[in-house]
């Protein structure tokens, strides 16, 4: 404020001294505040606004097993490194006597720091603060951060831990809702952005996760739902707990909404940062290479003796993702859902890749309706991220069945047809044995424009497998051969000398390479390496429509 204006505030224009009223004093004290003194009052506020909802609340949060908010930052950024926004920002809602109420920093913790020297925005919901509830001022907080992740082209972290939109501020608590879902797409597929639930999350506020890349969740606090046991009790009449309903078994073996189940907060911050290793900051930045530029692949005999002798026979396809893959370091992504498809994150000679590959030692590796979205989803985010895929196929085909078909194993499948068709990353497929049918093409066949395809001299790519394929290709003569098992067998092989193998398919050049297993690693390396510089274009559009 101007001298002049000060003045004024004592003076009449004629001179004349007026009488000073209280509000005069508080102004004339505060305008002259040593500059110690300021100092000192603006630590005492930020001392008291770094409390958050205080030490009673926080001892609750502990005893929950719970970190709070900042705890849970510290634990992410690397030290000294966080820089935080807006602790000063406060709610505007004067109603049911919020006047009255102090939030600290309106329930949220939001900045910017590194995470193993790369920068990260994050924001950590309080629960100490009004239950950490989502007002219109929270909301623009994380907002915020959420628009200068974007701007930076760096990953965004959401710490969710809240009771949800902030009742007392109604419309507001929804709008900021809606603000950041907004954000959430805006960034989708620009900057990686991961949710860790470490508490409650439920009703809409459930759907900003949704929109992350991925959602970490804690066993012992985290709870996600859109409505919650008591809702549903009375709308349905179902009994459930809120652990039984939203808890991170539900949520990740059932839904699969969850993609890393974790012990606790100190398990999710060292998950989440593993998970950042493997990702670039943003779209247009290649993967991550911590490599020195060397392709190490010795043999793994291991390998050529992997597959049994009979083709019913399962065996573990992690021992092959293990193997081939440096340090036999596997972060598996979604390991709870969908079992049949295995995804996850890991590196080759130094650089992430994306690896999908179908379990035959779960449902015989089918493809479903569950491992089809898991496949699809994954295939998209490598693609968005530039991150190269390499698919090991041992698939009997699609899973029939009446709930399959009723529930959309056509749509669901075309997902598969359509992520790989449009990923334009590198893109390498080793088919280890069974490859029937449309299930072969939805594993990056060939056909959909996969880069390299190569095959172990167990693959058996066919419309169908042998036994089904004889009782309608050789129905006759199998009949006329009195529909002996002798008859059927010579059948089997006859067919399975034509089809069954690699070879039919290597003629075709739709398969590139037959190679020992033990080989499988310099396989891909050699691959991977000729394909680094890969570019594709596709044909200009505002956007395709994925089968929904
Ligand atoms: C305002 C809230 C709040 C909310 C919790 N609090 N949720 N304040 N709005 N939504 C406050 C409490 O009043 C309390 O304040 C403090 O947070 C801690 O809450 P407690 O109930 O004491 O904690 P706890 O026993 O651990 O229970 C946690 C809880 C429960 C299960 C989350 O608080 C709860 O059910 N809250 C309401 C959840 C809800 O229905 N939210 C709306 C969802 S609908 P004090 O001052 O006592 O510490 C929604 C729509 C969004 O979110 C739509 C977007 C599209």
């Amino acid at each position: 404020m101007s001298s002049e204006l000060l003045c004024n505030c004592f003076f009449h224009s004629d001179g004349n001294c007026l009488v000073m009223s209280n509000r005069f004093i508080l102004f004339f004290l505060v305008v002259f505040m040593t500059t110690q003194e300021k100092i000192e009052e603006m630590r005492e506020l930020k001392q008291r606004l770094l409390e958050g909802g205080g030490k009673k609340r926080m001892e609750k949060q502990h005893q929950e097993g719970k970190m709070g908010a900042r705890e849970r930052l510290e634990g992410l950024f690397d030290a000294d490194t966080f820089q935080e926004l807006n602790l000063f920002a406060k709610h505007r809602c004067h109603s049911f006597g919020m006047e009255e109420k102090e939030l600290a920093g309106d329930g949220v913790v939001t900045g910017i720091g590194c995470i193993d020297g790369k920068q990260v925005f994050a924001a950590s919901q309080d629960f100490t603060v009004a239950g950490g509830s989502v007002g219109e001022v929270h909301a623009t907080k994380i907002c915020e951060v959420m628009e200068m992740a974007l701007r930076c082209g760096s990953p965004f972290i959401l710490i969710n831990d809240s009771g949800g939109a902030r009742i007392q501020e109604g419309i507001d608590a929804l709008s900021g809702y809606g603000r950041i879902f907004y954000r959430n797409v805006q960034m989708s597929g620009v900057v990686p952005q991961i949710s860790i639930i470490a508490g409650p999350c439920a009703g809409g506020a459930a759907y900003s996760p949704a929109l992350t890349d991925f959602i970490i969740m804690t066993q012992n606090a985290g709870r996600l739902f859109i409505t919650g046991p008591q809702v549903i009790k009375e709308v349905t009449g179902e009994e459930i707990s809120a652990e039984a309903l939203g808890g991170a078994y539900a949520q990740s073996t059932y839904s699969g909404n969850v993609h890393f189940v974790v012990k606790d907060d100190v398990e999710a911050l060292a998950v989440c940062k593993k998970l950042l290793s493997f990702l670039p900051s943003n779209n247009m930045e290649d993967a991550p290479d911590i490599g020195n530029g060397e392709l190490v692949f010795a043999p793994d005999p291991a390998l050529n003796t992997l597959i049994p002798d009979s083709p019913r026979t399962p065996y573990d396809v992690k021992d092959v993702i293990l193997s081939v893959i440096d340090n036999r370091d596997f972060l598996e992504i979604q390991r709870e859902f969908a079992p049949n498809a295995v995804i996850g994150l890991a590196r080759i000679n130094g650089k992430s890749v994306g690896i999908v590959a179908n379990q035959p030692n779960c449902k015989a590796g089918v493809l479903d309706i569950d491992s089809s979205d898991k496949i699809a989803r994954f295939v998209r985010f490598c693609n968005a991220f530039n991150i190269p895929l390499v698919t090991f196929v041992d698939v009997p085909g699609f899973m029939p069945g009446v709930q399959q078909e009723y529930g959309g194993i056509i749509r669901h499948g075309a997902k598969m047809l359509y992520a790989y068709s449009s990923a334009t990353v590198p893109k390498v497929t080793v088919i280890l044995r069974k490859a029937y049918g449309g299930a072969y093409l939805a594993m990056c066949s060939k056909d959909l424009h996969c880069d390299r395809v190569a095959a172990w001299p167990t693959a058996e790519v066919a419309v169908m497998g042998a036994e089904g394929a004889v009782g309608i290709v050789y129905r006759d003569e199998i009949k006329k051969a009195g529909d002996t098992k002798q008859a059927r067998t010579e059948f089997i092989e006859k067919y399975e000398k034509e089809f069954s193998n690699p070879f039919c398919g290597a003629a075709r050049t739709l398969i590139d390479d037959v190679i020992e297993p033990q080989d499988t690693r310099k396989y891909l390396s050699l691959a991977l390496e000729s394909l680094r510089n890969k570019r594709e274009t596709c044909p200009q559009k505002k956007h395709g429509l994925i089968p929904l």
